[in-house]
């Protein structure tokens, strides 16, 4: 952004909280309505908090149909190149609406109508787009199952979104492998309870599946089906169900609305991320995840940019240059990955070299979030491509950045390891166990007093009681991020890690919890923890510690190999899992809780002081040796 825009994000922050139905109702005249909203936010039943009461909209809509009556007709909408298949195509707004549109007809020839939900267990292809898309021109809502997910994680989404239709592709590519998704498909039907009715399967030509009865071929039914009109939706209809890790239990669908959702994304667009309608946008993540939901589609196509697809790695496909050739070829003026991906070109190519092969001129800004930004590898980012680096922080509960430097409102000094400042509409607060605000510099827990902005969490699905309940009752009337962090006296917010059993791998959000369950459900298995340790490329990795039942007269290796596996085959390939050591016992606090915190401080080379509640130093002691010995497996 150019000129003096001194003051403005002070300006719209302070509006933003002191005016949130000024704020956001002048934001939501950048979106279409059928019905236009004349109130903001609904505070009548907190925590629930419900935006744009009486508006009506079609999400689709917003993001297809009007930039092609407003003349984007012939503007690329969506580039898809990807590396591994050997493919790239181009959609412009009206092919992809046109696609859209006869695939939400052949959604509606299978019975789905609005409200009615769609799980999508896809790679990172358009029809995953398109069929994202298609939903939310019905009304009908879609949840995106990752890919990295194995079948048990698909069959548990299955049974909670309980949908009508599941759209699938007969494989994902990996660098190194293709997936086979049919097979996980069918064990994920086998083990869930709920029927859907149809599945509709994208063949690729890398791995073609073996259709039954039950499935549709993508491309037989589109090519039959008839487009489809927008179908209007109240703004707090739901768009979208995303399943992320929680604390405990079972991971968390989190609901977003359609109208909250399309003003956040398409303000959050311009004003954080300083793109504009008819620029290019990439970000290199999942659609999967919710980076992918909301600024692969969602944002950009609201806001009639051209969105890059990229399915591949930063690395080896062909080569560490990847991602700067992705950039130079389709002219993107911003980047968005995970630090992650930056650590690992950094390991590949840690001078750049591959760089000078790419003209990257048309780069405004690099954005990284899904994970801590390490100063070093901010450092190295902006060496290399002399631009701006933007750390922000969010979740997938809020769907768009709380913390970031708002780039297109007014660009800020940065300070490694500080996501900067809180976004407009978002009050950040750290807090001390007994709820009380702690001094600049102390840590705390950060949370987000309510009501939240526009965009974010509407509510767990079918689950609302769980929702409330998550609002501890030690911080009343807040939001509780999970993470630990501190600001500093200038407002900057340093976000340090988790505070609970979530870790972060890869810049994916996986928990402990559910790595347990997979051990401790093992025949020779007595107890068992899984912790995350610091790890040079994926930030966090989870590593177990299992204890085995008395007269279990096995190999440890042996057994360590066959939970490594069972995690795998269960939870999927990106938990990552890759070390388990047995051990002879766990340390533990007197009244029996696993010292989970003091094993992985000790993991981390953190200097530890034992509890005084510890059960028996000795154990502790005897583990060390394992716990700081960084053999891979
Ligand atoms: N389908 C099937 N398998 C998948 C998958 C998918 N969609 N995504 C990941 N996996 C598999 C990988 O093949 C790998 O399997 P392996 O154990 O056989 O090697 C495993 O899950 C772990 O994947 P990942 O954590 O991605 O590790 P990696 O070594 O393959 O790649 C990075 C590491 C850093 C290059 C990669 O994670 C990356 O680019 N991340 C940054 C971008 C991003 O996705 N961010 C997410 C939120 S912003
Ligand atoms: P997800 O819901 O998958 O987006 O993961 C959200 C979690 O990732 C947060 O609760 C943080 O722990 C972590 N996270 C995301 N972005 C950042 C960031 N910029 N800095 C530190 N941690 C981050």
């Amino acid at each position: 952004m150019s000129g003096d825009t001194g003051g403005a994000y002070e300006a719209a922050y302070r509006r933003s909280l002191d005016d949130p139905d000024g704020f956001w109702l002048a934001a939501a005249a950048d979106i279409d309505w059928v019905t236009a909203p004349t109130r903001a936010l609904d505070a009548a039943n907190p925590p629930m908090y419900r935006w744009f009461p009486d508006g009506e909209l079609n999400t689709c809509h917003n993001a297809l149909d009007r930039h092609v009556a407003n003349g984007r007709g012939e503007q690329a909408a969506l580039v898809y190149d990807s590396p591994v298949s050997g493919s790239r195509r181009t959609y412009t707004y009206r092919e992809l609406l046109d696609s859209t549109a006869r695939f939400a007809g052949v959604l509606r020839g299978l019975g789905v109508g609005k409200g009615d939900r769609v799980v999508l267990y896809m790679p990172m292809i358009p029809e995953a787009v398109i069929a994202m898309l298609g939903c939310a021109r019905l009304g009908a809502v879609h949840s995106v199952v990752f890919g990295g997910f194995a079948a048990h994680e698909l069959a548990v989404r299955i049974d909670d979104a309980r949908p009508k239709v599941i759209v699938a592709a007969s494989c994902g590519i990996e660098p190194t492998r293709t997936v086979a998704y049919k097979p996980l498909l069918e064990a994920a039907l086998a083990e869930a309870t709920h029927r859907p009715e149809h599945r509709v399967i994208v063949q690729r030509p890398q791995l073609v599946a073996e259709l039954t009865d039950h499935d549709l071929d993508w491309d037989t039914a589109l090519t039959a089906a008839a487009p489809t009109e927008c179908v209007t939706v109240a703004a707090g209809a739901p768009l979208y169900i995303l399943y992320t890790s929680g604390t405990t239990g079972p991971p968390k669908g989190i609901v977003r609305d359609n109208g909250g959702h399309a003003v956040a994304l398409r303000w959050s667009m311009e004003n954080v991320f300083d793109v504009h309608p008819g620029e290019v946008s990439w970000t290199a993540s999942d659609v999967g995840w919710v980076v992918g939901h909301s600024y692969i589609v969602y944002a950009p196509l609201l806001t009639g940019c051209t969105t890059v697809l990229y399915e591949g790695k930063p690395v080896g496909t062909p080569d560490a240059g990847a991602f700067w050739r992705v950039v130079a070829e389709h002219r993107a003026t911003m980047l968005f990955t995970a630090p992650t991906a930056f650590r690992a070109i950094k390991k590949a190519d840690p001078d750049g070299k591959l760089l000078a092969a790419h003209d990257l001129s048309s780069l405004r800004t690099l954005f990284l979030a899904g994970e801590r930004l390490d100063p070093e590898t901010y450092r190295w980012a902006g060496e290399m491509l002399g631009v701006p680096i933007v750390d922000n922080y969010w979740q997938t509960e809020t769907g768009w950045p709380i913390v970031a430097d708002p780039m297109g409102l007014e660009p800020h000094p940065t300070k490694p390891g500080s996501a900067t400042l809180p976004v407009p509409g978002y009050d950040v607060r750290i807090l001390d166990a007994q709820g009380r605000e702690v001094p600049p510099g102390v840590d705390g827990s950060v949370v987000l007093k309510l009501p939240m902005p526009p965009g974010t969490q509407a509510g767990l699905w079918g689950d609302d009681e769980r929702y409330v309940a998550s609002f501890p009752t030690a911080f009343p009337g807040y939001y509780l991020s999970g993470d630990g962090g501190h600001k500093d006296e200038d407002g900057y917010v340093y976000v340090m890690g988790r505070t609970d059993d979530v870790v972060n791998v890869a810049g994916h959000r996986l928990s402990t919890g559910s790595m347990e369950e997979v051990l401790a459900a093992h025949p020779d298995v007595a107890e068992c923890a899984v912790i995350g340790v610091a790890d040079e490329l994926k930030g966090q990795v989870p590593r177990g510690l299992v204890v085995l039942k008395a007269g279990v007269d096995r190999e440890p290796g042996d057994v360590a190999a066959e939970l490594v596996r069972r995690v795998r085959e269960t939870i999927g390939p990106v938990a990552a899992l890759r070390r388990v050591d047995v051990v002879a016992a766990l340390p533990k606090t007197r009244s029996g809780k696993i010292l989970r915190r003091t094993m992985r401080d000790i993991a981390d080379g953190k200097p530890t002081e034992l509890p005084s509640t510890i059960e028996d130093p000795a154990v502790i002691e005897s583990l060390r040796r394992t716990l700081t010995d960084d053999q891979p497996e």
